[in-house]
């Protein structure tokens, strides 16, 4: 059985002091379980020593919203994978649609970042969905795989463990608009069987793929009860406690917990 994830990407939101309280308030609710899954927050670059300083590794691990595509050197303003994880992060989200939109990030950085990340012994978070436009046309399927194919195939060590997919259909972003089950569960089939394709059905079947987009207690546990959603990747409600520690034990329950 896979091992679920529930992962909070606050994105521009939380100074370090907000975030300490924000991460606190995880930590006390969830203090002391032996969770079947896994919790990550992933904070603005500047909030995660104090993220850090909170939480110490399981039940609440800590994840970075971005890297540089570059080890060292002459980069003004980035931030390397290798200095995310001395400050405690043991994840990284890569290819955000909202990097891909704002920062017109390609695959080809895609591909140097999320190596950065398994370099520097983390798990890289691959966003990938999308547009309503595209979907309005017949093509989600067909884009995912190109989303898909662009990037896995060029991963100098991707693996099971060290790569967590995550199908965010950029209409249900922010939107209050969820996917249904029905189509989070074909658009996961749909993904794992591209990944299978690249990186071979073994690791396939053991490569955890979450679901973003508008995720809330009042729909995680239907989301999470669809067999190739392996948890969530959380925005706005991640900011609450309440909503979040919610969709945590939604995906407990999800795991017989
Ligand atoms: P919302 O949950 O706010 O729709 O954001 C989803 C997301 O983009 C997570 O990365």
């Amino acid at each position: 059985m896979r091992r679920m994830m529930v992962a909070g990407n606050w994105k521009l939101n939380q100074g370090p002091a907000a975030g300490r309280e924000l991460a606190a308030g995880v930590q006390a609710r969830l203090e002391g379980r032996t969770l079947r899954g896994e919790v990550l927050c992933c904070p603005p670059f500047v909030t995660i020593p104090a993220v850090s300083a909170v939480a110490q590794g399981e039940p609440v691990l800590v994840g970075a919203q971005d890297c540089s595509d570059q080890a060292s050197g002459a980069y003004t303003g980035q931030v390397s994978a290798a200095m995310l994880a001395e400050a405690g992060c043991t994840h990284v989200i890569v290819a955000h649609s909202e990097r891909r939109q704002y920062q017109k990030e390609t695959d080809d950085l895609f591909v140097a970042k999320i190596d950065r990340v398994h370099e520097a012994g983390m798990t890289a978070i691959f966003c990938f969905g999308e547009l309503l436009e595209e979907r309005q046309a017949g093509r989600e399927e067909e884009v995912v795989e190109a989303q898909l194919s662009g990037v896995l195939p060029r991963l100098a060590s991707a693996t099971a463990e060290n790569l967590i997919l995550a199908y965010e259909p950029v209409w249900a972003i922010g939107t209050g608009e969820t996917a249904t089950p029905e189509i989070a569960q074909h658009m996961h089939l749909v993904s794992r069987a591209e990944a299978g394709r690249i990186l071979g059905e073994d690791t396939a079947a053991r490569l955890r793929i979450l679901y973003g987009g508008s995720c809330k207690p009042g729909n995680a546990a239907e989301l999470f009860g669809q067999t190739d959603v392996d948890g969530g990747l959380i925005g706005g409600a991640s900011l609450k406690v309440d909503d979040f520690v919610a969709i945590v034990e939604a995906a407990e329950t999800a795991m017989g917990g």
